[in-house]
C-alpha cells in the first residue's frame, strides 16, 4: 500500500474522511500526539489499526468526537463530573473514561464495558471526524513500544506502507498523550498524566485519586522493586538512564561516566555544561510547555542505532511535567540515579 501525504486543506480533509468512512487509516493531528484514525463503529477498520502498530488486543483504543455534543452517543451515563470537564477542557488533552453503549464494538473497547472519549483540540482533525459521520478511534500512530509520533515524517517514518493516508497538521503543541480520567468508580481517578496537570482537575472536581500506574512517583523504590521490562514504553533502542539532582552534581555524574555510545540529553539551560558531548536538548526547564512538545522528537532524534546509552534530565514538579515525567520514566523502564548519592 502506498501511503498518500495530505495537508489540511478542505480537499484533503475530504479525502481522508472519505477513507475513514471505507474502512481505512488516516494518521491525524492533534495538539496531543498523532493518532492512528480508523471509523470506531466498523469492527473490520478497528482491527487494522491493532496490525498496523503491531498492538495488544486487549489494549482497548480511545473514540475521537468532533463536539462534546456526541458524548450521550456513545456513553449510557454522564455523571455531573463529565459534563463539567468537557465544559471546562474540550476541546482539549482530556480523555474520559465512562460506561460505554452498546454500538461501540468490542474490538475499540477490547471487551470492557467501558470507553475513553476525547474531543481533540485541532481544527483539521475535527472537520474529518464531522465529514466523515463517525466518531474516530485512534491510538497513538507509532509502532507499538516506541515513543509516538508528534510529526507527520515521524508517522510516516513508523507507518509507511501500512496506512492509507496521513494527515500534515505540524508539529504537535502539547507533544505528550492526553490525561485520562477514569469516571466510572466512585471517585474520578487519574489513570494517565498528560497536558491538564493534576492540579486543575483536582481544582474542578473537587477530588481526585490518583492511580498507582500515574506517579513514576513510586518510582523510585520501584527501580529496586521492580525493574521491570513490562513497564517499558516510549522507548528507544538505547537504554535510557535519568540522572537526578542538581545540574552540577548531575554534570559530574555524567562527565564522570560518559564514553562511546553514549549521548546526553537535558534542559537547553544546560547545554554549556555538556558543550564537548554533542548535548540534545528537548526544552527548556524554566518553559515546562517546551519539554512535553519536545521529549519525543528528541528519543527519536537519538535513536539512531549508534546510541547505546542516553543520560536525560528529568523535571520536578507539577502541572505537565507530571506528565514529561512519567513518559520520561516510563521510556528509562524506571532506570534512575540521584547524582547527589553518588
Ligand atoms: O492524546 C491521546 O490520547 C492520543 C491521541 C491520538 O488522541 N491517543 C492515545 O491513545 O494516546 P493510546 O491508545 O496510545 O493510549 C490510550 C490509553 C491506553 O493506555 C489504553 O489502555 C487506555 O488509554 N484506555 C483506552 N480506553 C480505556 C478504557 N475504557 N479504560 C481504561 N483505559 C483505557
Ligand atoms: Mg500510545
Amino acid at each position: 500500500m502506498t501511503t498518500q501525504l495530505l495537508t489540511t486543506s478542505e480537499n484533503d480533509l475530504k479525502t481522508a474522511a472519505a477513507i475513514i468512512k471505507r474502512g481505512g487509516l488516516v494518521g491525524i493531528p492533534t495538539e496531543t500526539v498523532y493518532g492512528l484514525g480508523a471509523n470506531g463503529l466498523d469492527p473490520e477498520a478497528v482491527k487494522k489499526i491493532f496490525a498496523a502498530k503491531g498492538r495488544p488486543q486487549d489494549n482497548p483504543l480511545i473514540l475521537h468526537i468532533h463536539d462534546a455534543g456526541q458524548l450521550p452517543d456513545f456513553c449510557r451515563e454522564m455523571p455531573e463530573s463529565a459534563l463539567l470537564l468537557a465544559e471546562r477542557f474540550w476541546p482539549g488533552p482530556l480523555t474520559m473514561i465512562l460506561p460505554v453503549k452498546e454500538l461501540v464494538p468490542k474490538t475499540t473497547t477490547a471487551g470492557l464495558d467501558t470507553v475513553g472519549v476525547r474531543c481533540p483540540d485541532n481544527d483539521a482533525t475535527r472537520e474529518i471526524i464531522r465529514l466523515a459521520g463517525v466518531p474516530i478511534a485512534a491510538p497513538s500512530a507509532n509502532t507499538s513500544g516506541k515513543p509516538s509520533t508528534t510529526t507527520a515524517a515521524h508517522v510516516l517514518h513508523d507507518m509507511d506502507g501500512k496506512i492509507d493516508a496521513v494527515v500534515d497538521g505540524g508539529p504537535c503543541r502539547v507533544g505528550v498523550e492526553s490525561t485520562i480520567v477514569d469516571l466510572t468508580g466512585p471517585a474520578p481517578r487519574l489513570l494517565r498524566p498528560g497536558g491538564i496537570g493534576p492540579e486543575a482537575l483536582r481544582e474542578l472536581l473537587g477530588v481526585l485519586i490518583i492511580d498507582r500506574a500515574v506517579t513514576g512517583e513510586i518510582a523510585a523504590d520501584a527501580v529496586v522493586r521492580a525493574p521491570g521490562m513490562k513497564y517499558k514504553h516510549y522507548a528507544p533502542a538505547a537504554e535510557v538512564l535519568i540522572v537526578e539532582g542538581s545540574r552540577q552534581a548531575a554534570a559530574a555524574y555524567i562527565r564522570a561516566r560518559f564514553g562511546a555510545g553514549d549521548a546526553v540529553l537535558c534542559f537547553s539551560e544546560e547545554l554549556p555544561l555538556y558543550a564537548d558531548l554533542n548535548p540534545t536538548a528537548y526544552g527548556a526547564e524554566a518553559d515546562p510547555a517546551s519539554l512535553s512538545a519536545g521529549l519525543f522528537a528528541a528519543l527519536r532524534k537519538l535513536d539512531d542505532g549508534k546510541i547505546k546509552r542516553i543520560f536525560a534530565r528529568c523535571p520536578t514538579g507539577g502541572g505537565v511535567n507530571v506528565a514529561t515525567r512519567n513518559r520520561l520514566r516510563k521510556s528509562a523502564g524506571f532506570h534512575i540515579v540521584n547524582a547527589e548519592d553518588n
